[in-house]
């Protein structure tokens, strides 16, 4: 698809401020950041009560241990360097002035590495709900396993509708605003 089919130019504002109310900052981060805590000790409780029984349990703690430690720098990357900028190119178009030029060069090298961290997220998950068996529960699972399970499913859900947002909509908005200014 060619850039500039991919964007209008009267659409955006509610682009134009990633960090507002609706954007991934305010909704799939802060999401993400708050589940965190809860999904990491439930996995300790799952552990130590049916670790024995299911060893497959201690691996697909350390997987997400694993995800959640990317998940926490990537998301601070997005926050302190990607999305700022993009908020600034959102705002030039709105002002009809020249783009900054990108302290990185330019906006597809953030973009791309972004990308790439969101193919090792993917991995993460697939290891995930492989090792868990599609998050079925077995018969003997108690309360807080089968709230481990319920819990994880949920951010699975959400990781995948907050990739697909930044790597279908706002990356290639970036990239066809670079290309059309
Ligand atoms: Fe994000
Ligand atoms: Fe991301």
């Amino acid at each position: 698809m060619l850039p500039g089919r991919l964007i209008t130019y009267t659409a955006p504002r509610r682009y134009a401020n990633l960090s507002s109310g609706s954007g991934p900052k305010n909704t799939h981060h802060k999401y993400t950041r708050e589940e965190i805590p809860r999904i990491g000790p439930l996995f300790d409780k799952v552990c130590s009560v049916h670790g024995e029984r299911h060893p497959e349990l201690f691996q697909l703690r350390a997987t997400f241990q694993g995800l959640a430690q990317e998940l926490t720098t990537h998301m601070m990357k997005e926050e302190m360097g990607l999305f700022p900028y993009m908020e600034r190119m959102e705002e030039s178009v709105i002002q009809k002035e020249p783009l900054l030029p990108p302290p990185f060069g330019t906006v597809r090298n953030p973009v791309g590495m972004m990308e790439h961290e969101h193919d090792s997220t993917g991995e993460a998950l697939r290891a995930l709900r492989a090792s868990s068996n599609g998050y079925l529960a077995p018969p003997d699972a108690c309360v807080s396993y089968q709230t481990l399970y319920k819990t994880s499913t949920e951010f699975e859900a959400d990781l995948h509708q907050h990739i697909h947002l930044e790597n279908n909509m706002l990356f290639p908005r970036a990239i066809a605003l670079e290309n059309a200014h």
